[in-house]
């Protein structure tokens, strides 16, 4: 029985002593493809070698490729459906096609694998005869073993939305009739369980475009993919992949952690596959730079997490999967590095989002029960659908889990209404995005396109190819307006990819126009916005178009500081540093990445330092246009999910260059001239997600200046040095702490000093010893203990006390048990005295306190202490 590991090891050898060269597996992400949300099959890293845009390695590869496909999530927790997975797959690009496809295919399963030959079927697609006859002539496969399926089976299309594809033809493993669902029409196409698809080959042969139109690639090429947990599951003998040697010590760590033992009941036992198989996945999205969000890949990561504690839950247990994921790391770092060494990172995450869930999951139970129990007359048997909408928008309850809660409640979704709520927010989101200047009015553009010379020259003669002005276009425009002016040809830079738009004049024939910003007003055109400070402008005028230099400069030095800041943090955070946000101003940078917590204050000095010594080295800037894909070939950092053209701007700083981004803004020629870059601020912004706010040039030296300024006039005030500052700032605070206990000990020697004066204006009413006095310069804090010494001097007694501090009465009472058991309470003799002051208190019979508003009435309502006393009423 071959152990998981053994099987890819086999693959990979086998097509190895084939003349295949074997690949990495890429990550989830797919490199350079925005149209795919994660990797769906080996073939994904391959795409520009089938469509010949790319030479490959070699001719014939074959990997172990790491896939996610969320097509399943739901389904996960039966015993076969995965999310995450390995694929073994072997490619031809232009080299052998079909025969040898089939022939070593079969091979490997029949003989290196050794597969019983009774039990396959393979199927082809509807008229694919070529395929047929060579499983049938070549092979020698029964006729009535091979089955013609259509293209839902067995034709792959495009992975994302465009690229090679073509029909294709499987082995599946039969695991009898008795496992199956005894209907005559049972065959590999039918979903009961008996058959197992184990082995894809595609016949790449077309390339299909993003409207569905197909076109023949100039060479055919080969595509297979065999489920490494499938095989497995085949070759073990077993009926689930979870009884693999892949999962099983994944699946017994959960049992332990939830004290079930699996087998035991049906429904624990599919919770326990369903945080098993989350619980692998979920390292592995992360370790490739996955985080938690609510669009794209960080939605599938997050509902996955989410699912995976829903399961969690009914389990028995909140939090877990920092646990399962360990376990992952600790069994498949020997295949996956990566997960070891980004593990401190992933389980962070992990932690962070499930302890945040946990949150959530328990506040939005409460709502859906309060709404199942409301009388809400419209729950009887579902959820209507803006109630589910509130959940989510509000709650961040995901739809699919008030689905599940709701299901195991016995109630149903109203997912229409929901979809309908879904879609008035997508609408009302894209209205805030439309275009307004001004006016709410939007505006029909269809100026002609602009073109930037901005990287190049920051004044220049050009034409006005446009007016705007309240939000329509308009021929001439006079002194005083507000407008907007378009140009042919403009050294203005728009406002875009964080950074911010530039200011300046465009000037006429004895007119002059300020430009408060530029913008986009769509990708091709941009519109200067200001006002006519004289004269006017008309559409057709000859005019000069000038940035202010001395902001544009500011601007371009935060720009490439912003580059030497990413790459300063990846060195010291690590490569999952990831931009999620960015301003880039005249007064300062504004950068936003992942990573889990603050950065200690060795890593921002770090941080700077690596920054600074950057700009010291004086290194060029280079920008060039190319292909997309030569830029992320070369290493460009490009944003996961940002679209880009086809061709695109690289930036590369210093040759060899340390760091290199897809990037369309403005940047120094050296970075010597960023001067000083200085940090002034880390912050967090979300799970996961730091802030860092910088300035560089004038403004880091203003920064700076001052800074040093204030630690100067701060080391005169403390009579020392700069460099002794911290220490001599740490004495003075010593010193203070230890001041304010001796003057605390000493207000209680003073207070204990009164004592003999206080005693003797103990008087005796009814019996009972009372001493109601005012006493000085004891703050409220002490007159608790000196209340204590008194006591203990008079014996049986009733002791009321009374102060001013800062302005405001307060008084302490006490009564002794003797006293209290006649029925005199403290708490009522204070809430009394207080109250003539204009205040309250409060307290036990024996020892209470209160405090007034009206210092002036103090000894008043001392005097009426004694009547208290003897009409009992206190
Ligand atoms: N792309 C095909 C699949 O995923 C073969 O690798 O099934």
């Amino acid at each position: 029985m071959p152990k998981g590991s053994e099987i890819r090891r086999l693959f990979l050898k086998f097509f190895e002593d084939r003349g295949h060269r074997v690949i990495p597996s890429s990550s989830l992400i797919p490199h350079g493809d925005p149209t795919l949300l994660l990797t769906t099959a080996g073939m994904v890293q391959l795409k520009p070698f089938f469509m010949e845009q790319e030479e490959p390695p070699a001719r014939r590869l074959a990997s172990v490729q790491k896939c996610f496909r969320t097509t399943d999530i739901e389904s996960v927790g039966d015993p076969s459906h995965l999310t995450f997975f390995e694929m073994l797959g072997n490619f031809s690009i232009g080299d052998y096609f079909k025969k040898e496809a089939i022939e070593l295919a079969w091979e490997l399963v029949t003989r290196d694998f050794g597969v019983d030959i009774s039990r396959l079927w393979t199927t082809v697609y509807l008229d694919d005869d070529e395929a047929f006859g060579l499983w049938r002539d070549m092979i020698g496969v029964p006729e009535n073993r091979i089955i013609r399926l259509g293209e839902t089976d067995n034709f792959w299309g495009p992975a994302g939305d465009s690229g090679p594809c073509g029909p294709c033809s499987e082995i599946h493993y039969d695991f009898g009739e008795e496992a199956g669902c005894g209907e005559p029409e049972c065959g590999p196409a039918c979903e009961c369980g008996r058959f197992c698809e184990i082995w894809n080959l595609v016949f790449i042969q077309f390339y299909q475009d993003k409207d569905g139109h197909r076109t023949l690639l100039p060479h055919p090429s080969i595509d297979t993919g065999m489920g490494l947990e499938r095989i497995t599951t085949v070759l073990q003998g077993k009926s689930s992949v979870y009884q693999t040697d892949i999962f099983s010590p994944l699946l017994d760590r959960a049992a332990q952690l939830f004290g079930k033992s699996y087998g035991d009941d049906e429904s624990d036992d599919r919770s326990l596959r369903v945080v098993t198989e989350h619980g692998r996945a979920i390292p592995f999205l992360i370790a490739d730079g996955v985080l938690p969000s609510n669009v794209g890949r960080g939605y599938v990561l997050r509902r996955l997490l989410r699912r995976a504690a829903l399961f969690g839950r009914r389990l028995g247990r909140r939090t877990f999967l920092v646990d399962l994921a360990e376990a992952t790391i600790e069994h498949m770092s020997s295949v996956y590095p990566e997960l070891n060494a980004r593990s401190r990172f992933v389980l962070d995450v992990i932690e962070s989002e499930e302890k945040r869930f946990d949150e959530t999951l328990s506040a939005g139970i409460n709502i859906l029960d309060e709404i199942i129990a409301s009388k809400d007359s419209r729950v009887r048997n579902v959820i209507p659908g803006d109630k589910a909408f509130k959940l989510y928008d509000t709650y961040g309850f995901p739809i699919e889990l008030t689905r599940e809660v709701a299901s195991s409640r016995g109630l149903g979704v109203d997912m229409e209404g929901f979809e309908k709520e879904m879609e008035r927010q997508r609408e009302r989101a894209l209205a805030s995005h439309r275009f307004v200047i001004g006016k709410t009015e939007t505006i029909e553009a269809g100026f002609p396109a602009t073109v930037f010379t901005g990287y190049s020259e920051l004044a220049r003669e050009t034409a006005v190819t446009g007016i705007l002005t309240d939000s329509i276009s308009a021929e001439r425009v006079g002194q005083g307006e507000q407008a907007g002016i378009v140009l042919e040809t403009t050294p203005f830079y728009a406002e875009m990819g964080g950074q911010v738009g530039d200011t300046g004049k465009i000037s006429g024939a004895g007119s002059v126009f300020i430009v408060t910003n530029t913008i986009k007003l769509d990708a091709a055109t941009s519109l200067h916005q200001g006002y006519v400070a004289s004269g006017s402008f008309s559409g057709g005028d000859r005019v000069i178009a000038e940035v202010d230099l001395e902001r544009r400069a500011d601007i371009t030095r935060n720009h490439t500081a912003t580059h030497l800041l990413q790459f300063a943090l990846r060195r010291v955070l690590g490569e999952h540093v990831q931009q999620r946000g960015s301003l880039v101003a005249p007064d300062r940078l504004r950068f936003d990445f992942s990573h889990l917590s603050p950065l200690t204050a060795e890593q921002l000095k770090q941080v700077q330092n690596i920054v600074n010594h950057e700009i010291r080295a004086n290194h060029p800037v280079y920008d060039a246009q190319m292909p997309y894909r030569d830029a992320l070939a070369s290493g460009a950092i490009a944003l996961f999910d940002e679209k880009y053209g086809e061709t695109v701007r690289v930036l590369s700083v210093g040759r060899p260059p340390i760091s290199v981004e897809l990037c369309g803004g403005t940047h120094v020629g050296l970075t010597g001239e960023i001067g000083l870059f200085q940090i002034l601020s880390e912050t967090s912004i979300g799970a996961g997600l730091r802030r860092i706010e910088a300035a560089t040039g004038r403004s880091a030296a203003m920064v700076a200046g001052e800074g040093y300024n204030t630690l100067f006039t701060l080391s005169r005030i403390l009579e020392t040095n700069p460099e002794n500052l911290v220490e001599g700032a740490r004495k003075l605070l010593d010193s203070r702490d230890e001041q304010a206990s001796r003057i605390v000990a000493l207000e209680k020697e003073l207070a204990l000093k009164g004592v003999p004066s206080l005693l003797q204006q103990a008087k005796v009413i009814d019996d009972i010893k009372l001493l109601a006095a005012r006493v000085e310069n004891v703050p409220p804090a002490n007159l608790p203990d000196l209340v204590d010494a008194l006591r203990s001097e008079l014996g049986s007694a009733i002791i009321v006390l009374g102060t001013v501090s800062e302005g405001k009465p307060f008084f302490v009472a006490s009564v002794t048990p003797d006293l209290v058991k006649q029925g005199h309470s403290a708490g009522n003799i204070v809430r009394k005295v207080a109250q003539a002051t204009g205040g309250g208190g409060g307290g036990k019979p024996g020892m209470a306190q209160g405090g007034g508003t009206d210092a002036t009435k103090l000894e008043r309502a001392l005097e009426r202490v004694p009547e208290l006393i003897s009409h009992k009423k206190a």
